[in-house]
């Protein structure tokens, strides 16, 4: 055990803890699924949604997983049991599974971002939204969409066998900075459009109050605040082991979450000026999981060379975000095999990632699977923060208390996230995952 101990790699400092969270949260959530899901009803109601969501529930569930992690010292697949039990083995293996689940379309959607990327550079863009549908018709099937799949996953790969330190947080480190400086360029190209003004309007003020009793936007709210954040699945659970043992979570956590949040409006406020500009505002409605490979590269198209420099930065902007995000999908059952089997980091990642290459294919070769597979995985995080609240809440409440260093973050906040903890996330996320399975169950059925 001690030797496992000292085996543990560490965060080099704060700040690289920090960017490599930003950087697994910061992803293709905020680019293609926020501004997918605002879309898809409710506009401005599921935004105040998220946001709340975010506050009251999510930062609580931020704290816990990282508390897990950083006690048990163990990987996502052993801490659990390392705290409360082999009656937690459940959890464990939740926690083993979803990410190998969602890494498992995520890389198809890389291989998405990577040929419209490439092919914006090299070819151009579409001329109009019919010669765009068959684009992405292309895109999205046959051998090309295989081959985007396989190399992110070899990439995502590769990063993790380098290892905590000289491979995620390295990678981290370089990329979030400049996936922030194209981030910032494009909200102010964005806001420079005719239809800028528009758009803001129809992403942050189109307010309809049915919208928050709607249970898809309630769904969906949940489903992009777990999903954003990357919670629910033992991804900070991981993350948090490597943290050192003076770390001040709360305050981790609040920043990493703002970070996250503002992306994501950020991204809304990139994509609705588009959409509304160039005339897609009929694309926004229908929807569907492809609309960012469809709608941005048609508006862009139209906007000449500028347009399509713009969509060159952005399809970079997407895989750079996404791939901080898949190194931190893969990490999560690599480092758990190497826990339990005492498997080198190689072998382990190696098995991982054929194996999602394989799991893979389906959603490849299909988006309504991909899409099938992306509701599942988003019901489990919602389910995964649930358990997570009550097993630092009730099961091992004193854990949670020693992570909470009272003297750093003050009474009141330690006072307030321990009754969170406890007493609104186990009923408030209880309530959004059968909502949102109900709300799941009723479209299958329809
Ligand atoms: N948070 C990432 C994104 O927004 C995706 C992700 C989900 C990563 C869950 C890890 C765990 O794209």
């Amino acid at each position: 055990m001690d030797s496992k101990i000292s085996q543990r790699e560490q965060w080099t400092s704060k700040l690289g803890f920090i960017l490599a969270a930003v950087g697994s949260a910061v992803g293709l959530g905020n680019l293609w699924g926020f501004a997918y899901r605002a879309s898809q009803g409710g506009g401005a109601a599921f935004v105040l949604l998220y946001v709340l969501i975010v506050l009251i529930v999510c930062l609580p569930v931020f704290v816990a997983e990282l508390a897990l992690g950083k006690n048990a010292m163990a990987s996502s697949l052993l801490a659990p049991v390392k705290l409360g039990g082999t009656n937690w083995s459940p959890l464990g293996v939740l926690f083993f599974l979803a990410p190998i689940g969602i890494l498992s379309y995520y890389s198809v959607i890389m291989g998405w971002a990577a040929d419209t990327f490439f092919h914006s550079l090299l070819f151009g863009l579409p001329k109009d939204l019919s010669e765009a549908k068959e684009f992405f018709g292309s895109v999205s099937s046959g051998s090309s969409v295989l081959l985007g799949h396989s190399l992110s996953l070899v990439l995502t790969a590769l990063i993790v066998s380098s290892g905590v330190k000289r491979g995620i947080e390295k990678i981290t480190k370089s990329f979030m900075p400049i996936l922030f400086i194209i981030l910032f360029m494009l909200t102010i190209w964005a806001g420079s459009l005719s239809g800028a003004w528009e758009g803001y309007q129809t992403f942050l003020f189109k307010f309809d109050f049915d919208q928050l009793k709607n249970p898809t936007t309630i769904r969906n709210a949940f489903s992009q605040a777990f999903f954003s954040l990357s919670l629910g699945i033992g991804i900070m659970v991981a993350y948090g082991s490597y943290l050192s043992k003076k770390s001040n979570l709360p305050k981790l956590s609040f920043g990493v979450a703002s970070l996250d949040t503002l992306v994501g409006l950020m991204a809304g406020l990139i994509t609705f000026p588009i959409f509304l500009t160039f005339g897609l505002s009929d694309s926004i409605s229908d929807s569907t999981i492809g609309a960012l490979f469809i709608s941005i590269p048609t508006g862009l198209g139209s906007a000449g060379i500028l347009g399509r420099i713009v969509a060159i930065a952005f399809f970079g902007l997407v895989y750079i975000a996404a791939i901080t995000s898949s190194v931190s999908l893969l990490e999560v059952p690599v480092s758990s095999l190497m826990d339990k089997f005492r498997f080198d980091r190689n072998k382990s990642v190696w098995l991982v990632a054929i194996f999602v290459f394989i799991l893979g294919i389906p959603s490849a070769l299909d988006t309504n699977t991909l899409g099938t597979f992306d509701s599942v995985c988003n019901i489990l995080l919602i389910f995964g923060g649930f358990l997570v609240t009550f097993f630092m809440g009730w099961v091992v409440p004193k854990k949670l208390d020693s992570e909470i260093d009272v003297s750093k973050v003050g009474v009141k906040t330690a006072r307030y996230l321990k009754f969170m903890t406890k007493w609104i996330c186990p009923p408030l996320i209880a309530f959004g995952f059968l909502i949102s399975l109900f709300d799941l169950l009723k479209g299958w059925l329809s």
